[in-house]
This record gives C-alpha cells, sequence and structure tokens, in this order.
C-alpha cells in the first residue's frame, strides 16, 4: 500500500474511536465495568478481596491480583473456540502486570482478587479495552488504588503513526501494533507492547499520542465512575 493519506475510517491520526463508559454493570460482582472503544467492547467484573483457596497459594504479606481474559465465541467474525488458549494466557498476564502497580493489596493477607475480563465484540485493541475497564471495576469494587490506568494501542500503518488502530488498520501487511497502558496522574507506563520494528523517534511520537489517548480516557473512567455516585445519591 503506497501512502497511508486518510485512515479507512475517516478518522484523524491522533483521534481515537468513540468511547463509552460505565460502571455497575453487573449487580452480583463487587465491582464492575463495560468500557467500549468503536466496536471493540469489554466488560470486567471483580470478585473480593476473599480468602484465596487452595491455601499453600496464599501469601501471608499481601493479597494477589488474579486476571482472566476472554473473547466470547460470538465477539469475532470467525468463531472463536471457547475457553482458554495461548492468547488469552498471555493477555491475562499482562492485564495484570498492568494493573498491579496502582493497587494496594498489602492490607489484604491471604486473600485474592479475582478480574474477569470479557471481550463481546472485538474489532482489535482489546487488551488495551480490557485493562481500561479492569480499571474502572476494581475501583468501582473500592479496591484501595494509587491511580487508575486507562490503555490505549498506538502505532504505525503506512508511514504514519496514529492512535487506537482497529481491525482494518491491524491487518495492513506492514502495521505496528503497540498496547500502552498508563498511570492518570503521573503517567507512568505499566505496559508497554511492541512486536516488529520502530525507529526511535517513532516510538516517541507514538508514546506522546498515546499519554494524550490517555488523558482522555482518565477522564472518561472518572466521569463513569462520579456519575455511578451520582445515581446513588439520587435513590
Ligand atoms: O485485541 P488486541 O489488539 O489486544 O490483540 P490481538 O491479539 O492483536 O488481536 C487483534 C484483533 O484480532 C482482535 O481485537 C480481534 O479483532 C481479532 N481476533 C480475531 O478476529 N480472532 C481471534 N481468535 C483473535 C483475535
Amino acid at each position: 500500500m503506497a501512502g497511508y493519506d486518510k485512515r479507512f475510517s475517516g478518522r484523524k491520526f491522533d483521534e481515537m474511536r468513540e468511547i463509552e463508559a460505565k460502571v455497575g454493570v453487573i449487580k452480583r460482582a463487587d465491582g464492575s465495568a463495560l468500557f467500549r472503544m468503536g466496536d471493540t467492547i469489554a466488560i470486567a467484573a471483580v470478585y473480593g478481596p476473599r480468602e484465596l483457596h487452595p491455601r499453600f497459594l496464599q501469601n501471608p504479606e499481601t493479597g494477589i491480583l488474579r486476571c482472566n481474559y476472554d473473547m466470547t465465541s460470538f465477539s469475532v467474525p470467525e468463531r472463536k473456540r471457547p475457553g482458554p488458549n495461548r492468547r488469552g494466557v498471555e493477555i491475562s498476564l499482562v492485564t495484570e502486570k498492568a494493573l498491579l502497580p496502582v493497587l494496594e493489596l498489602k492490607q489484604f493477607p491471604n486473600a485474592v482478587v479475582d478480574v474477569f475480563v470479557e471481550i463481546v465484540q472485538a474489532n482489535a485493541g482489546t487488551r488495551c479495552a480490557g485493562i481500561s475497564a479492569a480499571a474502572l471495576a476494581l475501583a468501582h469494587a473500592g479496591i484501595p488504588m494509587k491511580d487508575l490506568v486507562s490503555a490505549v494501542s498506538v502505532g504505525k500503518v503506512s508511514g504514519k503513526v496514529l492512535i487506537d488502530l482497529d481491525k482494518e488498520e491491524e491487518d495492513v501487511d506492514d502495521a505496528t501494533d503497540i498496547p500502552i497502558a498508563m498511570t492518570g496522574r503521573k503517567q507512568e507506563i505499566t505496559l508497554l507492547q511492541l512486536d516488529g520494528n520502530l525507529a526511535k523517534k517513532d516510538l516517541m511520537e507514538a508514546i506522546k499520542l498515546a499519554k494524550q489517548g490517555c488523558e482522555k480516557i482518565n477522564k472518561i473512567q472518572q466521569k463513569a465512575l462520579k456519575d455511578a455516585y451520582k445515581s446513588v445519591k439520587n435513590e
């Protein structure tokens, strides 16, 4: 493909897809959230802190975080085989690593906080939407946190550095996709994955775009949390 002058979707290179965030979507969970970026929809549910079983897995020094990422069979055009797979194991692990730095689990020795991330519709960027949803659900569950975490993927498609790749862009032959998660206030990066080659200059530009994007996502997450408490006040 020659130069990429305009995105397939018509978005600007620094423009994310439409974002929607809501907490309290699963009543039986201790905390829950929905986070949508365009056609990618993630739902996160938090259970705990609760005593960890089997007991030999317990840590008397701190509570532990356990994330489980899954995509429903009907979330993608070509039916996904239900159940765990390698990709899910990897994404569960990076989700955990992206969230752990903001969590204060020391006050919950021998306990576990479980986070289930379910992708009900996928159009690229699912791990990022999942992380933003999980951070919201943890806050909604009242788990002590130093900060929120927001995530977005940035990358390079046909010579252009851009934010929030959709599936059409990810599928371009030379596309480089870099999922990035960061904390809200200090914008400390808690996840950065990069497969393939990218010049340092482009990487720096991409990180700058991710910072701008995460700042916007953080505001939307904060609003979702505030809205939930507004409705409680009015009940
Ligand atoms: O979703 P994310 O970009 O975090 O991870 P990926 O492994 O790079 O997957 C990119 C996209 O491929 C997903 O968001 C889905 O849209 C699609 N996909 C799919 O169609 N079928 C699968 N079994 C896995 C992914």
